[in-house]
């Protein structure tokens, strides 16, 4: 079964429709990305597929979560899924944190509400978890959010993300609010912890370089519409789409300006 089935997924807001029949599925272990123009409905794909949609926001069709019916479900019906099933880290990780808890027990949430840690066992998982994000120094634990840096922030947001074990991760635009340097340590953390795991990943960026690197297969969206399908390499080395291409041509013009600015140095 697969562990993402979307299928039809339509949100409108009072104007009209912003994601418009999208249909895709994920396979566990299966690494997918989502690509496309800002606007084109990526986050709001990825916060329906989570239940996760502001209210003024109507979603409609099918999405099945590991099985579970998540379009129209109550939040209380959608909770026991978010630990275990799926998991999403977003680009502010400030959103996904409280700032007036330290990063210990942040962690310590999820590890004691789906998998029943207690005493002992519960501060070591979190000394686990924060180790697995190279974050070992015991500092880290007793910290708050505002006495880190945006990179350890996110560190810390993925380790709560996949405290649970989730099959599933989502991850939106993960490093697109840190600096370069950062953002290739944050990308590497993932790309390991998902090959270790056999977690089922949705990335969304509009960074095609980071695209390429951290899936198997991509799913293009303009305007809340899939235009375009397939294995990344295909796609992004010869896109069926004039859409595609012009979003493959404008990432291929970028890198030639870089790596020109960066030999003028
Ligand atoms: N709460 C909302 N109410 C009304 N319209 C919204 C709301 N949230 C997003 N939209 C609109 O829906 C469309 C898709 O937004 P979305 O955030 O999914 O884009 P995106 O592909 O994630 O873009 P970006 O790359 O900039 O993050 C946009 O036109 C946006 O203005
Ligand atoms: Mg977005």
């Amino acid at each position: 079964m697969s562990i993402l089935d979307v299928a039809g997924l339509t949100v409108r807001s009072g104007a009209g429709a912003l994601v418009r029949e999208v249909s895709f599925s994920l396979e566990p272990g299966e690494r997918l990305g989502l690509i496309g123009e800002s606007g084109s409905g990526k986050s709001l794909t990825s916060l329906a597929v989570t239940g996760l949609l502001p209210d003024a926001l109507v979603a409609s069709g099918s999405v099945l979560l590991d099985g579970h019916q998540v379009v129209g479900a109550r939040d209380a019906d959608l909770r026991p899924l978010r630990g275990p099933v799926a998991q999403v880290v977003f680009q502010e990780p400030l959103t996904a944190l409280d700032p007036l808890m330290r990063v210990g027990r942040q962690i310590a949430e999820p590890l004691r509400r789906h998998l029943g840690l207690r005493g002992a066992e519960l501060r070591s998982a979190v000394a686990a978890a924060l180790d697995e994000v190279a974050l070992s120094e015991p500092r880290f634990a007793r910290a708050y959010p505002h006495e880190l840096s945006g990179g350890q922030r996110q560190r810390v947001a993925i380790a709560i993300a996949l405290a649970a074990k989730p099959q599933l991760l989502i991850a939106d635009e993960p490093t697109t609010a840190l600096d370069v340097t950062v953002q290739d340590a944050v990308l590497s953390l993932l790309e390991r912890l998902v090959a270790e795991r056999g977690m089922a990943l949705l990335f969304i960026s509009h960074d095609l370089a980071v695209v390429s690197r951290m899936v198997d297969r991509i799913v293009v969206l303009r305007d809340g519409l899939v235009v375009e399908e397939g294995a990344v390499g295909q796609v992004l080395q010869s896109p069926a789409e004039p859409y595609t291409r012009m979003l493959v041509d404008s990432a291929r013009a970028l890198d030639a300006f870089l790596d020109a600015k960066e030999a003028g140095a």
